[in-house]
């Protein structure tokens, strides 16, 4: 039983080995790394929270599936099970497999959007945001008031915000081809959105006669709580939320990396045959073959299985439960948090742990660099040194891979945490050395200001 008292859904049958390098080693790689985790050999991390993106654990069934890939160029039966799979659960007639999230992103935006164009969302994330400004059109955030407040303890701050959408409809300053939603919504914290959210939200946008699209990466975990916090869902299985959730939408863009259960993968999922046909040729041409897209027939195969197994009940209330875990705990420590935990990562407040670092010399980036040196743990800043100016709080992002580690090794990541609590006023200032535009964060370098 793990603390909220529900029995651990897994053992492990297959390891991969880890290491802890010594400090001195630590302090020479992080060094030769410019101060900038993106540049460290995963060889040398201990544990890894970089990202939940493609690095989860798959199952037995989904290994198996692997090997029975139909790898045809044309109408491979891992196909025929990925559509399937991808229609049952979502119920959109028309889907196109593509290597990643971004490459949906890629054959929608550069299909529907139009210089001049403005795509409103919750809140885009880096990769939508780039595709909507590369095709000439203007990214506009509108997340509710809530998520501004990292302290706030409300069940839906992923939410959009009605009134601002409402306005912008009302008095456009372009065309607006599409109104999306991410769920959960990465960029403020990995939040949930409301069913009530969403549905006013299609609502508002067909009054329109605009289509809502969903960045549904993480839908199943915000399925999860949909049924733990709103009203009417209690008893709901997680997959007829999911189908409630869909039939609000006309399509989505998916990053099969996370609630896809894949190493690689995505798709494309529309409801509208005309549009679908559209980037149907769209995809040819950036792709693949419309039974394949980006992807090996073995990769659909075991995606159609992943894609059933984030949402079994027993898997999310582990994985969101280890996700909490970790951040009661650090709460509980003094540590300052992003309240209340996320579905896939606990965002630190680096800003409120460090005060002593203005934003000039990178909290963030200044935190996860002592969170290597202490612990060997990786971790990846969202504050300054990633979005600039612009950035509102700076935050460090805990994101937990799905299957793959331990209650100990979270355990080590509190205890790190709280030995640089214990000494933050000796944790260094950093000054950018190397780096620029919107993407510095995966290459900058940085320096310790001594
Ligand atoms: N949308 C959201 C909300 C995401 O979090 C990501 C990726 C994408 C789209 C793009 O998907 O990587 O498969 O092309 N997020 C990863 C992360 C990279 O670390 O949060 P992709």
């Amino acid at each position: 039983m793990d603390d909220a008292g529900w029995p651990k859904p897994y053992r492990i049958k297959v390891v991969e080995p880890i290491r802890l390098p010594e400090r001195e080693e630590r302090e020479r790689l992080l060094r030769a790394a410019g101060y900038n985790v993106f540049n460290l050999a995963s060889d040398d991390v201990y544990v890894d929270l970089l990202t939940d993106s493609g690095t989860g654990a798959m199952s037995q069934a989904q290994w198996g599936a692997l090997m029975e890939g139909d790898e045809a160029y044309a109408g491979s039966r891992s196909f025929a099970r990925f559509l399937e799979t991808v229609r049952g659960i979502t119920g959109f007639p028309h889907v196109l497999p593509t290597h990643q999230g971004r490459g949906a992103e890629n054959v929608l935006f550069s299909t529907v959007v139009r210089r001049g164009d403005v795509v409103p969302s919750n809140a885009h994330f880096d990769t939508t945001r780039a595709h909507v400004l590369a095709n000439g059109g203007r990214p506009v955030d509108l997340p509710t008031p809530e998520a501004l407040d990292p302290d706030l303890d409300r069940p839906f701050k992923g939410d959009m915000d009605l009134a601002a959408l409402e306005a912008l409809l009302c008095d456009p300053p372009g065309r607006i081809p599409i109104v999306m939603l991410t769920v959960t919504n990465n960029t403020t914290a990995g939040q949930p959105v409301s069913m009530t959210n969403v549905r006013a939200v299609g609502d508002l946008a067909h009054r329109h006669g605009i289509p809502l699209f969903l960045d549904a990466c993480r839908y199943a975990e915000n399925c999860f709580f949909v049924r733990e916090r709103e009203p009417g869902y209690g008893n709901a299985d997680p997959r007829e939320i999911a189908g409630e959730l869909f039939a609000l939408a006309d399509g989505c863009t998916m990053s099969a990396k996370k609630d896809g259960l894949g190493n690689i993968g995505g798709f494309l999922a529309l409801r509208d045959r005309t549009l679908y046909e559209k980037c149907r040729e769209k995809l040819i041409l950036v792709e693949g073959f419309p039974t394949y897209g980006g992807l090996a027939g073995r990769d659909l195969a075991a995606l159609a299985v992943g894609l059933e197994e984030a949402l079994d009940l027993r898997y999310l209330r582990d994985r969101i439960g280890q996700v909490r875990w970790l951040g009661e705990r650090l709460r509980e420590a003094g540590i300052p948090v992003y309240w209340p935990p996320g579905g896939h990562a606990v965002y630190v407040n680096a800003g409120r742990l460090l005060p002593h670092i203005p934003r000039e010399a990178f909290p963030g980036q200044a935190l996860v660099c002592a969170l290597y040196l202490e612990g060997g743990i990786r971790a990846v800043e969202v504050g300054s040194a990633m979005l600039g100016p612009q950035a509102r709080l700076e935050l460090v992002r805990l994101a937990i891979p799905r299957r793959t580690y331990t209650q100990e090794h979270l355990a080590a990541v509190v205890e790190a945490l709280c030995r640089i609590r214990d000494k933050a006023r000796e944790v260094p200032r950093l000054r950018l050395v190397e780096g620029e535009g919107p993407l510095r964060h995966f290459v900058a370098r940085f320096e310790p200001i001594v």
